[in-house]
């Protein structure tokens, strides 16, 4: 019906297909020319972004989460794990650490713990932003109202992933339990654009139940959503959640998403995850060859970082965090790119902090 590597070229100079081309080029993304997809992917990234690669320093700064997720292996019913919370003054440590060591964009992640109230997020966020004026802060802690939402843009921070997980509601259900809902995670994606964050949406690779047509409708609310970032990774089974059986995602999958997903939002900051770089041992050099420009190193104690096990055998859980930059540092580099330690805002111009 098509040809794909037409529709690949499409995409690349029109930066968008209708839903049946997205159907048709992911159903026979074996026929597709990988080397000129992922050559485009690369020309589309080195126009807005050059060879430079941002690292966000991470800081998972709690694994207690009052929500259930299917997948996730912090989730609430996990009792297989010893939780943990990090006080103000060790995140202000990490902090520290992450600035000595050049880090100018700050992730805190953690899950849906109830324990930090409002202010304690606004403090933390405003102390890290007095003591490092030229610091980005990303939150990543879930879903909140609008109202929290706003304090904390308002105590400085400057970005914020939430992953939508899915674009088709039913298999968003399907990976949730009812307690959750589809409508509430996408008003929150809204909410924190409307508010003037850099929002950062996504989802996982082969999660359980996801068909090729749903990835033509999560390329489609990616372009609709317009985000700055898209943190897109395999899914990886955890072996105490009840898809513990289920399948992990593939390399293949990944980088050719990823490659589609720099053609579709050129000027998106595309982060090759842990994720990618736990199912292969160059999947992040492969993910960078594939089109994405951010990696996202560890900076969390050492002592806590097997316990932030989101899946099994997680990569990066030993090292200090000044070993895990020297290493990302030597991967980068050994596929061409610079490891920058700039702020590296969304080029994406309808991002401007207001
Ligand atoms: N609580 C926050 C939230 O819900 O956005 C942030 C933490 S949550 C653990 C971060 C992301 O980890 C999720 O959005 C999910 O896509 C990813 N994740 C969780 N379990 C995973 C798994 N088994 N395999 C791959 N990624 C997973
Ligand atoms: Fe809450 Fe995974 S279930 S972070």
């Amino acid at each position: 019906m098509y040809d794909v590597n037409k529709l690949v070229d499409k995409l690349y100079e029109k930066t968008t297909l209708s839903k049946e081309e997205w159907i048709y080029l992911i159903k026979n993304r074996n026929d597709v020319d990988k080397e000129h997809l992922f050559k485009l992917a690369r020309d589309r990234q080195q126009e807005y972004y050059g060879k430079d690669v941002y690292s966000r320093g991470l800081i998972e700064f709690s694994n207690y989460c009052r929500n259930n997720c299917l997948y996730c292996g912090i989730r609430r019913d996990n009792t297989n794990l010893l939780r943990y919370r990090l006080t103000k003054d060790e995140i202000l440590e990490c902090a520290k650490e992450g600035y000595r060591l050049g880090y100018r964009t700050i992730v805190l992640q953690s899950g849906e713990d109830m324990h930090y109230t409002d202010d304690m997020i606004c403090d933390i966020v405003s102390s890290i932003k007095n003591l490092y004026k030229d610091v980005a802060i990303t939150l990543s802690i879930g879903e909140k109202s609008y109202e929290s939402y706003q304090k904390y843009y308002d105590a400085g921070a400057d970005r914020y992933l939430l992953r939508h997980e899915s674009a088709v509601e039913k298999h968003y259900e399907s990976l949730h339990p009812k307690q959750m809902s589809f409508k509430g995670r996408i008003k929150c994606i809204k909410d924190l654009k409307e508010i003037g964050y850099q929002v950062g949406c996504g989802f996982m690779v082969n999660a359980p139940g996801q068909k090729d047509e749903y990835l033509a409708d999560e390329m489609l609310f990616l372009k609709e959503i317009d985000p700055a970032m898209v943190g897109i990774g395999p899914f990886i089974p955890h072996k105490d959640t009840p898809f513990k059986n289920e399948m992990a995602g593939t390399l293949d999958m990944t980088i050719f998403l990823l490659a589609c997903i720099r053609l579709s939002i050129p000027s998106v900051l595309l982060p090759a995850t842990t994720a990618l770089g736990t199912i292969s041992p160059i999947g992040r050099e492969l993910g960078i060859k594939a089109g994405a420009n951010v990696v996202m190193p560890n900076l969390s104690p050492v002592r806590v970082r097997k316990l932030y096990e989101l899946y099994d055998n997680k990569i990066c859980t030993g090292d200090e965090a000044a070993q895990c930059i020297g290493c990302l540092k030597g991967r980068i580099e050994s596929v061409g790119y610079n490891l920058v330690s700039a702020r590296g805002d969304s080029k994406n111009p309808s991002y401007v902090r207001r």
